[in-house]
């Protein structure tokens, strides 16, 4: 067969074996060997070859485990359907058109993005390296399904004294992010229970809850929070809020509002609250709002955070505080799960959150963000009062409401024509009918480095056409 003719680098520093998966790869790729032809066997093809048997058997594995070739009993190794083997070469250019598309988008604005130049490097590496240690070889093997007890209680009395979060280290659980918790949680309610979203609101609840209609009801937001009044008028059992800082209109829940909505979770046996704290780490007026979990006197509330804004969202650690009737059950029906975050990341947290890093970080943050959204707003200031800014008491984004004839996926559109990335409220709308036509915009600031606010937001406004108002030129 020609395709045996190439030879074998024996000094090359790439192995035998794979010198050899590439040579057939390449044969059957550009069709020098045809579908269903039959392969020599490892015998004969390792004495032609000079080699062992042993390094074909490696080639002919990684060539079964990827398609190219499959083994039939007895018979030998034949090469697999080319067809099959056009389908990964057509997704090729696909993968690379969805990477060219990105690159081109040279201004992020995605609420997601945190500040990653102030990051305490030096820090996490050397807790990371004292973690990965002989001396800590129990962590290799599975901790507590709660997520180890040592991360719980420094979560615990961080929660008290910042959130006045009321809670024993046994009430925790982690969970590889937010994502990850919240279907545990609607498992353990059970299927009786109906959801309140807010509307607009978070997309992850709007596809978890929405995969039934029937059990998840939109309840409007306006400038105090989600209107509790029209939860109050519905048969929802649970009602998902973000009240700190809602998401994504960064509206504050009122504390009208806020009692209101836990007498209306005292209201039935069955009624709780899930309070998703995401952001409230970043405040930048007035006192810190009290969180819900800490006013709760009847253990209704689900209190649910994450270290994606805090830290990054790549660590992947969320939490949820189940009240003491809740953490019962999930022993009893999740008992059986391991912990989602890897121990090693729990244990590097651990040391930081001891070591009174995380407080120190969160404090510097704190400022960069506070100067950031300083910097957003003395930008935006100068487009009034045809761009207007509101949801700026928290967090990383704000939202814009433009006064223009335009609609919103159109300056969606002109943007990224620009090359900015932007998200319209609509996006974050599970049901039109109570969201004012005027155009809105999630504009995300964390990830765009201070220097450079000013001019992105000035390309925004040029992207779409809206000139300084005279006043402030
Ligand atoms: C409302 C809300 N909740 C939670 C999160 C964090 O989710 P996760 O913990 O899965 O990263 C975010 C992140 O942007 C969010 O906007």
């Amino acid at each position: 067969m020609d395709y045996l003719m190439f030879q074998l680098e024996k000094d090359a520093q790439t192995p035998l074996y794979e010198q050899l998966y590439n040579g057939i790869k390449e044969a059957i790729i550009e069709g020098k060997i045809e579908e269903g032809e039959k392969l020599p066997s490892k015998r004969k093809l390792a004495e032609y070859l000079a080699v062992s048997q042993t390094t074909i058997e490696f080639a002919f594995s990684q060539l079964v485990a990827e398609g190219f070739i499959s083994s039939e009993a007895r018979k030998g190794f034949f090469v697999q359907s080319l067809e099959e083997l056009a389908l990964i070469e057509q997704e090729l250019p696909m993968m690379t058109q969805e990477i060219s598309d990105t690159d081109q988008l040279y201004i992020d604005f995605s609420p997601g993005k945190i500040d990653t130049e102030s990051f305490p490097f030096t820090t996490w590496r050397k807790y990371t390296k004292e973690t990965i240690s002989e001396a800590n070889k129990d962590f290799l093997q599975l901790g507590h399904p709660q997520g180890d007890y040592v991360l719980r209680q420094h979560i615990s009395s961080y929660l008290y004294q910042s959130r006045g979060v009321k809670c024993k280290p046994e009430q925790i659980i982690l969970g590889s992010g937010t994502e990850q918790i919240m279907p545990l949680i609607i498992r353990l309610l059970g299927k009786e229970a109906v959801y309140g979203i807010e509307n607009p609101g978070y997309p992850l609840t709007h596809h978890l809850f929405l995969d039934d209609r029937k059990k998840s009801l939109p309840i409007s937001v306006d400038m105090d929070g989600v209107i509790v009044s029209q939860l109050e008028k519905t048969k929802a059992t649970v009602m998902y809020v973000t009240p700190s800082h809602q998401f994504p209109t960064g509206a504050v829940l009122s504390a009208t509002r806020r009692s209101q909505l836990l007498s209306w979770a005292y209201q039935q046996e069955n009624r709780y609250i899930i309070e998703d704290d995401y952001d409230s780490e970043f405040r930048y007026t007035g006192k810190p709002i009290p969180s819900l979990q800490g006013l709760d006197q009847n253990q209704r509330v689900i209190y649910l955070s994450t270290f994606s804004k805090s830290l990054m969202p790549s660590l992947r650690i969320a939490y949820a505080v189940l009240p003491e009737s809740l953490i019962m059950q999930y022993k009893q029906k999740f008992s059986y799960y391991a912990a989602t975050v890897p121990r090693i990341d729990q244990h590097v947290l651990a040391k930081f959150m001891e070591s009174g890093h995380f407080a120190k970080h969160l404090n510097k943050m704190r400022k960069i963000y506070k100067r950031k959204l300083e910097m957003v707003t003395k930008t935006i200031t100068k487009y009034n009062p045809t761009v207007m800014i509101s949801g700026e008491q928290a967090g990383m984004h704000i939202l814009l409401t433009i006064h223009t004839s335009k609609k919103e996926d159109e300056l969606v559109l002109l943007a990224k024509n620009a090359g900015i990335r932007v998200y319209g409220l609509r996006e974050y709308v599970t049901e039109d009918k109570d969201v004012s036509a005027e155009p809105k915009i999630v504009l995300g600031f964390g990830g765009i480095d201070i220097e450079e606010i000013p001019s992105s937001i000035n390309a925004l406004m040029n992207a779409w056409d809206i000139k300084k108002h005279r006043d402030h030129n």
